[in-house]
């Protein structure tokens, strides 16, 4: 990993490839390493960046107050402080979807594609953001431990049953980053998450080309729900991944790649 200052805060990032640059931006309590299946393969033809996080990974805290803006700002930095001026490919899953929405509000000049993967456009319904921070309260209450508690709590809702079977190994991998994460910045995301825009009525103008790809058993972003934020993107379109769930990049990186690159090279000339 290399680092580098922005803001606030070291980021720690991957960086591959050359070409036009593909900034891949991982969910919550995650870290780059989500996207290891999707890194090499697009940085044969993109020059591709892969962050963790403020606060997660091994990005540092700093001091901002956590929200989706905040992230998105962290981003803005870490683009100028590579260097990077032509707009960039923003692909996010979850969480890093959440960001893109805002990253797309705040700097609509920085990009010119959107890939969003399993997330959603709604902000959450009251009852959700109780449950949200009922946790984030649990997993403060809990120190060290909390991490793992939050694991153990997610882990059934990221992955479908076949990937359970199929893939434990990923299962297992992806728990350890949960479970290695810090506590604090868990439960303050929670209530960041909670309190996040609903990007919805923003829709019908992101004028950018728009891929949503979503795990046909995804169980946090439903297809449905996907489908309909396709729908109300002037260019944007739909895929669903079979047999897979909320972390269809991690789950079958095969298929999600080829969806990927096809609309890639079908919107090049976008960017
Ligand atoms: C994620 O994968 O980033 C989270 O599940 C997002 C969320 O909790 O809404």
């Amino acid at each position: 990993m290399l680092q580098i200052r922005v803001n606030d805060i070291e980021i720690a990032y991957q960086i591959r490839g050359e070409g036009k640059p593909l900034l891949l931006v991982h969910g919550f309590p995650l870290d780059h390493s989500m996207w290891r299946f999707q890194f090499e393969v697009l940085a044969t033809q993109y020059r591709v960046i892969a962050p963790d996080l403020r606060g997660f990974g091994q990005t540092t805290r700093g001091s901002a107050d956590v929200s989706m803006q905040q992230f998105a700002n962290d981003l803005n930095g870490l683009l100028d402080a590579l260097s990077i001026r032509e707009p960039i490919t923003y692909c996010g899953l979850s969480m890093g979807g959440y960001i893109g929405w805002e990253f797309w509000k705040s700097y609509p000049d920085r990009i010119c594609r959107l890939i969003q993967c399993d997330t959603r456009s709604i902000g959450d319904t009251e009852l959700m953001a109780r449950g949200r921070r009922q946790m984030a309260a649990r997993i403060t209450k809990q120190g060290p431990n909390g991490s793992a508690l939050a694991a153990d709590g997610m882990l059934p809702k990221l992955f479908s049953n076949y990937s359970a079977q199929t893939i434990p190994e990923r299962v297992a991998q992806l728990r350890n980053v949960i479970a290695g994460s810090d506590p604090h910045m868990i439960a303050e995301t929670q209530h960041a998450l909670a309190s996040r825009h609903d990007a919805t009525p923003w829709l019908p103008n992101i004028n950018i080309p728009t891929l949503l790809i979503c795990g046909e058993h995804d169980a946090i972003s439903p297809a449905d729900e996907m489908r309909a934020i396709a729908d109300a993107i002037p260019d944007g379109t739909f895929h669903i991944i079979e047999n897979v769930g909320h972390m269809a990049p991690l789950e079958h990186p095969q298929a999600v790649n080829k969806v990927i690159r096809q609309f890639l090279h079908q919107t090049d000339s976008s960017c």
